[in-house]
């Protein structure tokens, strides 16, 4: 039987910005449960909930200090086991993320092998080490955080005298574990069983090609990486022990059938990508490819035949995404303004129409464009870790606006949000944009109605009818989906027309659309 997530479509909500229940200005689980009507609208099968479990929020949950229970800013345990339970009634499930390459300094563990020094069994619990040069003052290696800076921090030992350090790939409220201790994947068996028993549906993997370390963590070439660019085959990850993790990890989720893993796999190489789709580890891995593609057909076309071929060489269902918390929305990406709306349309055109997991992140649905936030509203670690270089995340992660026509837009009773929301978003609410046929989010609804009522997927299999550098025509689950990438309109033919992201003039599709025929 094929599983339920095979091409379901995932629904990521950024707990902090989708809807607050108590009016603190930053959004919880209550939110989700009070807004569970717009999901069952838009017609998604599934939630991915951002990290909520404890946390001091130095990069908004993905620093867990305590990673069974869920924070109090979120509404704590019983505000997850509500949402749970409405979303399923609704047939709606609700999957997790899962941080097990870090843990939140705050972590009694971390804190403890702060207290217990070096050489003690509480530091063998992450990655301590003696420094270089004269008096151990220089970092261990020449590693970077992902996130800026060194990708060291040197802690004062109990005695007040400066001692080890201990190495966190991302913010220095973040260290790394150490996976060769088998506490490590102890404690990770706990945490996983803990909200599987509670119901969840599954897990988002973070940093899932990340766990293993390259042994001896030797000095690197790593110049040429950028802030945030850990995709680029940094290679201090994707090692051979990470394998090992996960197949630890499947063995605990096949006890719990119904469960999905879904690993952040930023690993290129396709033979490489698909070792962590192999039948004893991950159902599945996220793929960025999509994500990276500029709007052209050629390129589009290459990142799909690319992640259809890296999912089959080991028979796995295929994902696609067009954005996340991490990455500009769309909208600016392909441009910003009409344009820019009418490709991301386009595209989303376009990932709908494909087999495998479909992640739609909160407030795609809305065609929200990214924010340019003044300096003091960021909180992206990065900005401060870059040295104010890189601005850093947040543009993305914006507040939904629900209704009304000033900010906070139903999003809070607090006009004071985490991040302030613009006026101009009067006009993209989902309460104005319900009432308006030609809206994206109705948009949007129709494009997943289909996908569920028409489309009738076989595998990961996709037909390419046209791929120039204008035009990419494939046939995929009995709809034939076209794209015009180019800047001159296209005659459309081939079948009956079922929708299309803009209006057809005479029979032709314009540029920057795309349109599906059965
Ligand atoms: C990937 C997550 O998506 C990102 O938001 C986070 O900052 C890093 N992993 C570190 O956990």
């Amino acid at each position: 039987m094929t599983p339920w997530w095979r091409d379901a479509v995932f629904y990521q909500v950024y707990p902090r910005s989708f809807a607050d229940s108590d009016g603190d200005g930053v959004g919880d689980l209550g939110g989700v449960v009070a807004r569970l009507d717009h999901l069952e609208r838009l017609g998604v099968d599934a939630i991915w909930l951002n990290p909520v479990m404890v946390s001091p929020m130095a990069d908004h949950g993905y620093d867990v200090a305590d990673p069974r229970d869920v924070d109090p800013l979120f509404g704590g345990l019983a505000a997850l086991d509500e949402l749970i339970a409405r979303a399923h009634a609704r047939r709606i499930r609700v999957t997790m993320d899962l941080v097990p390459n870090h843990t939140s300094s705050q972590h009694p563990w971390f804190r403890a092998a702060l207290a217990a020094g070096p050489g003690s069994p509480e530091r063998q619990r992450y990655l301590f080490r003696d420094g270089a040069g004269p008096a151990g003052s220089a970092p261990p290696n020449n590693w970077v955080s992902v996130f800026g800076g060194p990708a060291w921090t040197r802690v004062t030992e109990a005695d007040g005298s400066p001692g080890q350090w201990y190495l966190h790939l991302f913010d220095a409220e973040q260290p790394d574990l150490n996976w060769d201790n088998p506490e490590v994947f102890a404690d990770l068996e706990a945490t996983l069983r803990f909200w599987l028993n509670r119901g969840v549906d599954g897990f988002r993997i973070d940093v899932a090609h990340g766990m293993a370390k390259p042994p001896d963590l030797p000095d690197m070439e790593l110049d040429a990486l950028g802030v945030l660019a850990a995709g680029n085959d940094d290679p201090r990850f994707n090692h051979a022990g990470v394998h090992e993790i996960h197949r630890g990890i499947r063995a605990v989720l096949d006890d719990y059938p119904h469960a999905v893993t879904i690993g952040e796999i930023w690993v290129f190489d396709n033979a490489e990508f698909a070792k962590y789709l192999r039948a004893d580890e991950l159902h599945m891995g996220f793929n960025f490819r999509l994500v990276r593609a500029p709007f052209e057909a050629a390129r589009i076309h290459d990142a799909i035949a690319n992640s259809l071929a890296a999912a089959a060489l080991e028979g796995a269902g295929p994902t696609w995404t067009l954005s996340n918390h991490d990455v500009d929305r769309e909208v600016t990406r392909y441009g910003g303004g009409r344009r820019g709306l009418a490709r991301a349309r386009a595209m989303a055109m376009v990932m709908l129409a494909l087999p495998g997991a479909v992640f739609v992140y909160n407030g795609e649905e809305l065609g929200l464009p990214n924010v340019e936030l003044p300096d003091e509203a960021l909180q992206d670690p990065v900005w401060e870790r870059s040295g104010h270089t890189e601005r850093g995340r947040d543009g993305c992660r914006v507040p939904m606006p629900w209704e009304g026509s000033a900010p906070p837009f139903g999003f809070s009773t607090n006009p004071g949000t985490w991040l302030p929301i613009p006026r101009e978003w009067a006009r993209l609410t989902v309460e104005r944009q319900a009432v308006d046929d030609g809206s994206t989010l109705n948009f949007f609804r129709e494009l997943i109605r289909l996908r569920r009522n028409v489309f009738r997927f076989d595998g990961n299999h996709v037909e390419w009818v046209r791929h120039d550098e204008n035009v990419l025509t494939f046939r995929s689950g009995g709809v034939l989906c076209v794209l015009n990438a180019g800047d001159r309109t296209v005659p459309l033919d081939g079948g009956r027309l079922l929708t299309a992201s803009s209006a057809l003039t005479g029979g032709r599709l314009a540029p920057d659309s795309a349109a599906w025929l059965v």
